[in-house]
């Protein structure tokens, strides 16, 4: 049954980042943030895991209203 539902690309959320590995995890130091950092949340960023704005396109050919996760330090 998982095998059939693997095949089933209509319901991938991720369609091409990293289809190789069993899971795609990815991290990042907190020092290594700087100001900010911001991660992507539609899957179809080229430069994944980061944002590089495709969420827009995708948004604007399905309806959808994706966009990312920005992870900034407060002001002092
Ligand atoms: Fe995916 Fe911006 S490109 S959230």
């Amino acid at each position: 049954f998982l095998c059939a539902k693997k095949k089933s690309k209509g319901n991938w959320v991720n369609p091409e980042v990293k289809k190789e590995d069993a899971k795609v995890v990815d991290s990042c130091d907190i020092e290594d943030i700087g100001e900010k950092k911001v991660f992507c949340r539609c899957w179809r960023s080229a430069l994944f895991p980061y944002c590089d704005g495709a969420h827009n396109k995708h948004n604007l050919e399905t309806g959808d209203n994706v966009g990312p996760l920005i992870i900034g330090r407060k002001k002092s």
